[in-house]
């Protein structure tokens, strides 16, 4: 043991610094070459062992997939592995979370000794086959939707051991990345040669297709929270009939003949030369059932795939549209597109998204079964884009505020099977202008009213409809009724008339 003697005087605070440089360049040297020396990741060996090739001979085939589609490379993946083993093997490497930016190849080429664990700011180099090295780890999971109340477990980083369709070995990876930029589901594989991979590749997305859990579903792609990146969610399909929808006369079939008949009659159009493809327009105030309508053409075409789009997430018509060819018969469905149709911001040429909505419906062949429905309550801001670029949509259907008739078809609807003990003539002829959403409300608000009074089960009786509607026509309900499609700025003053029929003095929207 030696005595170290502090010079004197004590060394420069920059030669101090210098030797501080030098020091950590000579263990990053050191490093380095301990990286060369170091052994193949076990799971590297696995997986050149059943190639039958070196490491350095593997060759990677990838394809990366939106994440919503995650669910479908799953499908098309156990598909693949159903035609050759019972029960795949999945596995994956313990620090393959710490690696999120490398392709699976990468990956495992790193030397053992490169899986390295992180402790707070310093990261300390493990080697050997323990459990935070390059030894072999379980596949990592997470859960997919595939339908509206049901989930899938996928593989978000795994690989498993296979056969090319021809026989010669292949490692197939599914791998989530989601740390930049919206998430993306990577489908990799490994194959001593080429074609073995670009073949087992292909098989798999022919099988994505053929088990594709879209299909035939009611679907919407609204915008995730995260990274703000478009997602696919189901929706139940709604149960809707043509009785409970109350529209003037010829309204319904017209749209029926247009969006159901040309879907009946498909093949046959197709073979008398005639095209499939068909845009329709709803339009006419809020609550009047342009929703509604579009959700009993969805309950109608009940082998069709729905997807729908409303508001803002109309931007993601480009997705929405390649997924309605590919789903074929499909209906997109486009709602309120008022709300965007001067929208720029998230267009790529800076052109209004109405015109990129016109784009891709253009965009999508003649021959298609794919019908497009776009519904507003601003037909004017639409009309001269439309009329700019004619052909898209085919038929442009007014849905207006109910008249007298289809105010009684709607009265009756809404009271179903409940007690009325009630003249409604009065009460239809009291609330013209008014939407079928208004109705419905109404409706409500009388069984509350006798319910109120004690009579249960209710019975809607004339004075508890007088009641309501001088309620709903109140100023204070000013909000509800614009809500509910009511011009609140018109006069408000309503009542009932010398003979107590309720009515209301007011032009509406
Ligand atoms: N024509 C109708 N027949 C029967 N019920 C209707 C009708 N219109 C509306 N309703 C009822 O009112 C509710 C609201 O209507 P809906 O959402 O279809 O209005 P909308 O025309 O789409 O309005 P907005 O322009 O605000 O989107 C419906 O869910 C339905 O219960
Ligand atoms: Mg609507």
């Amino acid at each position: 043991m030696g005595w170290v003697s502090i010079p004197d005087p004590p060394p420069a605070a920059e030669d101090l610094r210098g030797l501080a440089r030098s020091l950590r360049q000579l263990l990053e040297f050191g490093t380095q070459a301990l990286l060369e020396d170091a052994e193949p990741a076990e799971v590297a060996l696995r997986i050149s062992g059943h190639l039958g090739c070196e490491l350095t001979a593997i060759v990677l085939v990838a394809e990366r997939f939106p994440k919503w589609e995650h669910v479908n490379v799953q499908r098309g993946v156990d598909a693949y592995l159903r035609t050759q083993r019972d029960d795949p093997e999945w596995f994956g490497t313990p620090g393959s979370g710490r690696h999120p930016h490398e392709d699976i190849l990468s990956l495992i080429s790193s030397p053992a000794s490169q899986f390295v664990m992180f402790r707070g700011p310093r990261a300390h180099l493990i080697r050997g086959g323990d459990a935070v090295s390059g030894g072999r780890g379980a596949a990592s999971y997470g859960t997919a939707a595939v339908g509206p109340e049901e989930n899938t477990e996928v593989v978000t980083f795994g690989l498993v051991a296979a056969a090319a369709p021809d026989g010669a070995p292949v490692v197939i990876g599914i791998r989530d990345e989601s740390q930049f930029g919206a998430p993306v589901c990577n489908l990799e594989i490994l194959a001593a040669d080429r074609e073995a991979a670009a073949a087992t590749r292909d098989e798999i997305g022919r099988l994505m297709r053929v088990h594709d859990v879209f299909r035939g579903q009611v679907l919407s792609f609204t915008e995730s929270e995260h990274h703000g990146n478009e997602l696919v969610s189901f929706l139940p399909r709604p149960a809707i009939t043509a009785q409970d929808i109350v529209l003037p006369g010829g309204v319904l079939d017209s749209i029926e003949q247009h969006i159901i008949g040309i879907a009946e009659w498909s093949q046959d159009l197709l073979s008398a030369g005639q095209h499939l493809k068909r845009g329709l327009l709803l339009h006419g105030p809020p609550g009047t059932g342009k929703t509604h309508t579009v959700r009993y053409l969805t309950a109608r075409l009940a082998e069709s795939t729905v997807i729908l789009l409303t508001g803002r997430s109309i931007r993601f018509i480009d997705a929405a549209a390649a997924l309605a060819r590919r789903l074929q018969p499909s209906m997109v469905v486009l709602e309120d597109v008022d709300l965007v149709a001067t929208d720029r911001d998230y267009t790529p040429d800076g052109n209004p998204l109405l015109f990129s909505l016109l784009d891709a419906m253009d965009g999508i062949g003649a021959d298609a079964d794919v019908t497009f429905v776009l519904t507003t309550n601003r037909a004017d801001i639409l009309e001269s884009a439309l009329a700019d670029r004619p052909g898209r949509v085919d038929l442009a259907i007014e849905i207006p505020r109910p008249d007298a008739g289809c105010r009684e078809r709607l009265f009756r609807l809404y009271i179903r099977d409940l007690a009325v003990d009630a003249d409604l003539e009065p009460v239809v002829a009291g609330t013209e202008g008014v939407t079928a959403s208004f109705v419905k409300e109404m409706i409500r608000r009388t069984v509350l009213a006798s319910l109120r009074a004690g009579e249960r089960p209710p019975v809607l009786r004339d004075a508890h409809f007088t009641a309501v509607l001088a309620e709903m026509n109140g100023e204070r309900q000013s909000l509800t009724r614009s809500l509910l499609g009511v011009d609140a700025g018109e006069d408000a003053g309503a009542g009932a008339d010398p003979d107590g029929r309720p009515v209301c003095h007011r032009r509406f929207r």
